[in-house]
């Protein structure tokens, strides 16, 4: 049933406009247990969700919308294999790729054979690469799901990382940006993997050419050895002349491949041991989702609280805040992935919804926010739930450093919470700002992959409750289109037809 027809929902409207006085200090206060009963535990995380605009009532309504909205039938749908993305036809099994080998029959044995030998090949790979001393640049171009998960997962592990290879990402059309990694490189030192699912992503295959030009340009011959394709579309790589491939499958969503041949710079960087661990604390994480009850399931308890704020309360917007430098990218990573999976204005039958889907995501590594936008969080107008990100043992030995780093996470969730009153105005802190706490022990791979996990899990619950496809991302087509028609006019400045703003940029701008 359509979430916002369900007992639960009206329940839930009921229930927010009684809480509308609903104060974090009170609650506090009234409740020795909240820091307690509010905090999960799940695979490698754990979670303070106390200081959150919930009570033990809100969530029992929350987990009664999952119900009668059909959650865990999803879910069990999805880990079946169902086409459960349906405007593409496609099952949706990022999950198998870290499905441990041997442990399923049926429709899936098949696929999961699959998924190990091509794991084991590309693990190879990446051991070979590893040993090499010749190499000493690995170029990853791709974009979107293809670039934001190696890169981000790269840089939270580079503690972690090969010594004696540097890995960089080009993921925007822009030449300055391919021309500046270009400038440092030497060819024969030099692979570069070109990542894309389809190999037919515009700003990809530009970039992936204009390499393999400059290898050629630059007295490069061999191919094979320093070129290798991560792609679902074997044909079109090999079109393109690349004759090493590492291939993934349809029914791996582009934000949802870190786990398949697109994490090849990862396993590069960590090894096949480390890229094994990344699979297994996700595949932890997998597990807690599927077995775990509705209130002490960590994603699902995220996935509602998200519902909850978007459509009860009317935050419109989350921060991330990580506490680790090495999480910079956490915050452009997260933000694909929920703000292209549940960024949809119609239900699965395409039928437009009335009530909000995903938040506005953005965040940047805490500290830096701190001294940037922070304020806004503390003293400006819109409630903005914010989201903490520590990590208990660095992997450095600047002890003074790493406490004030962990004592300003703590604090500036305490100051959210407590405000602090001051006639004067201009002082005054209103206080009662929701956030939530994740701490892990360490950022391991394991860790990260739990991580990682939890995120896609908790996006697929809050899309199943809205009753949308979270596997689809047909908004991005549109502009596509359109700047194909563009770039033709672009010689010319033709405006004809065209609508008087873009006739006049298009004017503007004509080479
Ligand atoms: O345009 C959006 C998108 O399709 C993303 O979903 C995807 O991650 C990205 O482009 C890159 O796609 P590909 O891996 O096929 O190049």
């Amino acid at each position: 049933m359509r979430c916002d027809h369900t007992p639960a929902w009206q329940a839930l409207k009921a229930h927010a406009a009684q809480a509308q006085g609903f104060d974090l200090r009170a609650a506090f206060a009234a409740d020795p247990q909240r820091a307690l009963t509010l905090s999960q535990t799940a695979p490698h995380v754990l979670a303070d969700l106390s200081k959150n605009h919930v009570d033990a009532a809100t969530e029992a309504l929350l987990q009664e919308l999952a119900r009668q909205t059909g959650l865990t039938a999803h879910r069990d749908a999805m880990f079946r294999g169902e086409h459960i993305n349906t405007t593409e036809d496609r099952a949706v099994m990022h999950w198998l790729l870290r499905q441990p080998e041997g442990s399923l029959g049926g429709d899936l044995a098949e696929p999961l054979a699959q998924v190990h030998s091509t794991l084991r090949a590309m693990l190879a790979y990446a051991e070979q690469i590893r040993a090499d001393a010749q190499i000493t640049d690995v170029v990853n171009i791709g974009i979107g799901g293809s670039d934001l998960g190696p890169q981000m997962a790269v840089q939270a592990l580079q503690d972690r990382g090969v010594p004696g290879k540097h890995f960089h990402f080009v993921s925007n059309v822009d030449g300055h940006e391919l021309a500046a990694v270009l400038q440092g490189l030497q060819p024969e030192r030099t692979l570069f993997l070109i990542a894309s699912k389809t190999f037919s992503t515009t700003e990809t295959m530009t970039n992936a050419r204009s390499a393999l030009a400059w290898f050629r340009a630059q007295g490069g011959v061999d191919v094979a050895r320093h070129f290798a394709a991560l792609t679902a579309n074997g044909a079109a790589a090999a079109e393109m002349g690349m004759q090493t491939t590492f291939g993934f499958w349809d029914w791996v969503g582009g934000r949802y491949s870190l786990w398949s041949a697109i994490g090849l710079p990862l396993a590069i960087a960590i090894g096949a041991q480390g890229f094994r661990e990344l699979l297994a604390g996700a595949h932890a994480m997998d597990r807690h989702f599927q077995t775990a009850p509705l209130e002490a399931n960590l994603p699902v308890r995220l996935g509602l609280l998200d519902v909850w704020y978007r459509n009860f309360l009317g935050y419109t917007s989350r921060s991330m805040a990580p506490y680790h430098s090495a999480l910079r990218r956490w915050p452009a990573y997260v933000q694909q992935l929920e703000m292209e999976s549940n960024g949809k204005r119609v239900d699965r039958l395409g039928q437009a919804l009335p009530y909000d889907t995903s938040p506005v995501l953005w965040g940047e590594p805490g500290t830096n926010g701190q001294h940037a936008y922070f304020q806004m969080l503390h003293q400006g107008t819109q409630v903005v739930p914010v989201e903490f990100i520590a990590v208990k043992k660095p992997t450095h030995s600047l002890q003074d450093h790493h406490e004030l780093l962990l004592a300003h996470a703590i604090a500036q969730a305490q100051a959210l919470m407590l405000g602090q009153a001051d006639d004067g105005g201009h002082k005054h802190f209103p206080g009662n700002r929701p956030s939530s706490f994740f701490l892990l022990d360490e950022l391991t791979p394991a860790s990260l992959g739990a991580l990682i996990a939890l995120h896609e899990h908790r996006v697929f619950t809050s899309g199943s409750v809205w009753g949308i496809n979270s596997f689809d991302q047909w908004g991005v087509e549109l502009g596509k289109v359109l700047a194909k028609d563009i770039r033709s006019r672009l010689r010319t400045g033709d405006g004809a037809g065209l609508d008087a703003s873009t006739a006049a940029l298009l004017k503007v701008l004509t080479l």
